[in-house]
């Protein structure tokens, strides 16, 4: 599965690190060529030799070492490797790298990099639950780092809570999801995305509509159906063409998409991007309205449409594992994205700034902020497919935990 892919692996200071020579025989049992740099506190752990044996390679531990710079540069380590995986990740390997800090050859590798990162954080249960810390997961999670782990569960220091590294074999699996474009983490799992606006009619020509293009919500579902996800598109009127491998059901207001959603099974993973109209018109026409010869206009009376986010929110049975809401908003956008996931009782928020400015409604670009149970994460401004990959990447890692 992966042969001939290059991991470079930094083991940090931790008890965990015994069970990263683990990993390392895993890694080269997949035919994978493994080389490793041990931080000053790993090497109290494990030995060079240990990981030089099991690796068949070199061992690296030196910033500053003639030899090793005139072999192999600092910066050719980190290039030369298709991911670098950090396991365990200190606490204190995680506050370097997400403050850009590189003052070993671990952390200078880490931010001379232009390959994708993973880290497999291991601590005890306060250090991870620090606030500290939680900061500098959103900020690596903003910079597109990825994480697995950790678990819950009894700790070498005889607490218990999350903090343990994740097994070597869930590593691996990682691994394998970040290397091998092929893989299909989200195989198994039901996904349902709405995506799109909603049309509320008025009569039986005009409607009340928004200006939602479908874009983000469309390759949203791609992006969960290419990690295997069996996908359902829950959408409003667009003019997006269906992504491969995505059953569609197509509607057009906001009764149908509950209807829609509700009448499509069980699902795994909902995630609502529809820019769903929070009205409609009490009662509509069923004729066309005709404009009045004395100049006036017909008065509108709305009333609320059914909360599509809300409602799969809900905890019953048949709530999904996890429920992802969209916040567009024009002001005080992680303000009114907290206070959403509150009130919604769902567990991921996106949220973005639709501001005309932003040119966010109907363009191919977003800035996105996610926010889940575990803080807030900053994305940079990048394409929606990109936002996609990355969203269907992250859900992956949460079902790779469980
Ligand atoms: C016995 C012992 C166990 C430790 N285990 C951990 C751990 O599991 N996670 C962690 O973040 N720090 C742990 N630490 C603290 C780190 O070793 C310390 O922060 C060190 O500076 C980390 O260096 P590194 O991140 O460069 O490897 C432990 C320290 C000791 C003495």
């Amino acid at each position: 599965m992966l042969t001939g892919k290059r991991v470079l692996l930094i083991i940090g200071g931790g008890i965990a690190a015994y069970k990263s020579l683990d990993l390392i025989r895993k890694l080269r049992g997949q035919a994978a060529s493994v080389r490793c740099i041990l931080t000053a506190g790993g090497r109290q752990f494990v030995t060079p030799l240990s990981a030089a044996s099991l690796s068949g390679d070199k061992v690296y531990t030196e910033l500053f070492d003639l030899t090793d710079e005139a072999e192999m540069g600092h910066i050719q380590l980190s290039r030369d490797a298709d991911l670098l995986v950090v396991a365990p990740a200190t606490a204190d390997l995680m506050a370097k790298m997400a403050h850009g800090l590189a003052d070993d050859l671990a952390t200078t590798a880490l931010l001379a990099t232009d390959k994708p990162v993973l880290i497999a954080p291991a601590m005890n249960v306060r250090m991870w639950q620090h606030a500290a810390t939680r900061r500098n997961l959103a900020t690596l999670r903003g910079d597109g780092v990825m994480v697995i782990g950790p678990n819950e569960g009894d700790m070498a220091c005889g607490e218990y809570g999350p903090g343990r590294m994740a097994e070597p074999e869930e590593i691996l699996a990682a691994i394998t999801a970040a290397l091998a474009p092929t893989a299909r983490p989200l195989s198994g799992l039901r996904a349902l995305v709405t995506s799109g606006p909603t049309h509320e009619p008025i009569d039986p020509v005009r409607y009340i509509a928004n200006r939602s293009s479908g874009k983000q919500g469309h390759a949203i579902a791609a992006a969960l159906a290419m990690l295997g996800a069996e996908t359902v598109l829950v959408s409003g009127p667009v003019h997006e063409a269906t992504p491969p491998g995505v059953a569609i059901r197509k509607v057009e207001t906001a009764c149908e998409m509950l209807e829609a959603c509700k009448g499509a099974g069980r699902f795994d993973i909902a995630v609502c991007a529809a820019a769903v109209a929070d009205w409609r018109v009490e009662s509509q026409s069923g004729r066309k309205i005709k404009k009045r010869h004395d100049g006036g206009a017909p008065k509108l009376v709305l009333t609320e449409n059914p909360d599509i986010l809300l409602s799969l929110s809900q905890n019953n049975a048949s709530r999904p594992r996890l429920v992802i809401g969209f916040a567009a908003e024009t002001n005080d956008v992680i303000t009114h994205a907290r206070e959403k996931r509150t009130r919604k009782g769902c567990d991921w928020i996106v949220a973005n700034d639709v501001s005309p400015e932003t040119g966010i409604m109907g363009g191919d670009f977003n800035t996105v902020h996610l926010l889940t149970g575990e803080g807030l994460e900053n994305w940079p401004p990048m394409s929606k497919t990109d936002v996609a990959a990355r969203l269907a990447q992250r859900i992956a890692e949460h079902f790779a935990v469980g």
